[in-house]
C-alpha cells in the first residue's frame, strides 16, 4: 500500500487522528463510511418511517448477506444475520439432527483456548458431555490432538479459526476432516479470523462457521454472521425460531409454519438495522481496498511488531512457525492491567488478558505507530 493510499484510508477513521489504536481484535475503528451508511438509516427513518421496511430496508439486510458470503467465500443462501457469536453457535447446536444424540453421539470436542462463550453452549446441556482439548504450550492444539480425541461418540468439534488470547491461527481444514472421518459436525467460531486472515469457509470444508463484524470487519456490535454448508442446510430444523424464518414470512399464517430452505431459517426475529447499516458500510470501505491487500499488510505490520518488541528482550506468546500466526501479538508483562493504563495515559489503545498485554495491530495502523508503542513499553518496562 503507498503512503497515498494509507493516508487516504487512515482518513476514513477518526480515532487515529486522536489516539494510536492498536486494539482492533477488541473492536475494530469506526469509519466514515459506516458513520455514512448510519446516517442513511436515521434519514430513511425520518422520511419514510415503516414504508423504509418494504422500499428499502430489506434490501440492506440482502445486501450485507451478500458482502458477507462473498468476504468469507460462502454464498448468501448460506449465510444468516445472528444477534452475535453467541446466539449462531447455540442456534446451530440447537438444530442439530435429535437422532444424533439419541444414537449415543453426545460429545463435543473443543479447546481450552476457545472463547468461552463456546464451551457455555455445552455446558448448560447436562445430556453434552464437553470434551476439552488442553495446550502443552499455551498457545495453540495439533492436530494429532482432535485425531486422538474424535471417534463415533463424537457429535461436534467445535473450536477456533484463531485463537482470542494467542492469535494462533488453527488448520480448519484439516479440523474438518478429523471430524467428517468420524462422521462428527465441525463448526468453527471464526470471529478473530474475519477481516485480518483469508477465510474460505467452502473451500475449508467446515459445516458451519459464526463470525460477525465486530472486530477486524470494522462494523460496530450487534450482530453475528452463521454460514452453514449449502448441502448440510436440509439437515438442521431449529428449536427456536421467529417470523423471519418462515418460507412465506409475509402470509403472517397463525396455522401453519414451514422453514425456508435457506440459511435464514436461522433468523431470529427483527435485526438490528442500525448495526446491519454500519457493518454494510464498513464492509464496503475494507472491500474498496481489497481484503487481498489488507492481510498482506497486516501480515507486514505483525512482523515488524514481532521482531521489534523481540530486538527490545520482550517474551511473546506465539510459536515460532510464521504460519499460524495472526496480528493478535501477545506481550508477557506482569502487572498487564496496570501496563495497559499508563500506555493509554500515553495515548495508546491496546487490552490485556491474564498475565499479557494484548496488541492487534489493522490495516490502518503505521509502522511509526508500532515504534511508539514499543518505545513507551520499554520505558515502563524500565
Ligand atoms: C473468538 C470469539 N468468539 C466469540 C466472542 C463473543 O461473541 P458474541 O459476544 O458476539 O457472542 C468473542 C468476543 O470477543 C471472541 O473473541
Amino acid at each position: 500500500m503507498t503512503d497515498l493510499d494509507l493516508g487516504a484510508l487512515r482518513a476514513r477513521f477518526p480515532i487515529l487522528s486522536r489516539t494510536t489504536y492498536l486494539n482492533s481484535c477488541s473492536l475494530g475503528a469506526l469509519s466514515d463510511a459506516a458513520e455514512a451508511e448510519l446516517a442513511d438509516f436515521r434519514d430513511q427513518w425520518h422520511q419514510r418511517g415503516a414504508s423504509a421496511w418494504y422500499e428499502y430496508w430489506m434490501a440492506k439486510l440482502d445486501a450485507l448477506r451478500s458482502c458477507a458470503a462473498t468476504a468469507h467465500g460462502a454464498q448468501p443462501r448460506e449465510t444468516a444475520l445472528m444477534p452475535s457469536v453467541s446466539a449462531a453457535l447455540s442456534m446451530l447446536t440447537e438444530s442439530l439432527p435429535g437422532e444424533l444424540l439419541a444414537s449415543g453421539r453426545n460429545r463435543v470436542v473443543c479447546s481450552e483456548l476457545d472463547f468461552p462463550t463456546l464451551a457455555y453452549q455445552f455446558r448448560v446441556k447436562p445430556e453434552i458431555e464437553l470434551v476439552p482439548l488442553r495446550s502443552a504450550d499455551g498457545i495453540g492444539i495439533d492436530i494429532e490432538q482432535y485425531a486422538d480425541a474424535v471417534d463415533d461418540r463424537t457429535l461436534m468439534v467445535a473450536t477456533s479459526h484463531v485463537f482470542y488470547a494467542t492469535g494462533f491461527i488453527q488448520d480448519i481444514a484439516a479440523i474438518a476432516e478429523v471430524a467428517h472421518g468420524a462422521g462428527a459436525w465441525c463448526v468453527i467460531d471464526g470471529y478473530q479470523a474475519s477481516g485480518q486472515i483469508p477465510v474460505d469457509v467452502a473451500g475449508s470444508g467446515v459445516d458451519a462457521y459464526a463470525t460477525g463484524p465486530l472486530k477486524w470487519l470494522c462494523g460496530g456490535p450487534g450482530l453475528g454472521y452463521l454460514f452453514v454448508r449449502g448441502d448440510r442446510l436440509p439437515e438442521l430444523t431449529p428449536r427456536f425460531t421467529s417470523w423471519f424464518a418462515a418460507q412465506r414470512q409475509f402470509d403472517f399464517d397463525f396455522e401453519r409454519f414451514e422453514f425456508r430452505d435457506d440459511a435464514r431459517r436461522f433468523e431470529l426475529g427483527t435485526p438490528p438495522l442500525a448495526t446491519v447499516h454500519m457493518a454494510l458500510g464498513a464492509h464496503r470501505l475494507l472491500e474498496s481496498v481489497g481484503f487481498d491487500r489488507i492481510h498482506a499488510r497486516d501480515r507486514a505490520l505483525t512482523d515488524h511488531l514481532v521482531a521489534r518488541l523481540r530486538q527490545e528482550g520482550f517474551s511473546l506468546r506465539m510459536r515460532d512457525d510464521e504460519s499460524r500466526r495472526s496480528n493478535i501479538v501477545m506481550v508477557s508483562m506482569p502487572d498487564e492491567a496496570e501496563v495497559v493504563g499508563r500506555l493509554a495515559e500515553a495515548g495508546i489503545i491496546v487490552d490485556h488478558r491474564p498475565g499479557h498485554v494484548r496488541v492487534s495491530p489493522h490495516v490502518y495502523n503505521t509502522e511509526d505507530e508500532l515504534e511508539h508503542f514499543v518505545t513507551e513499553l520499554v520505558g515502563i518496562r524500565g
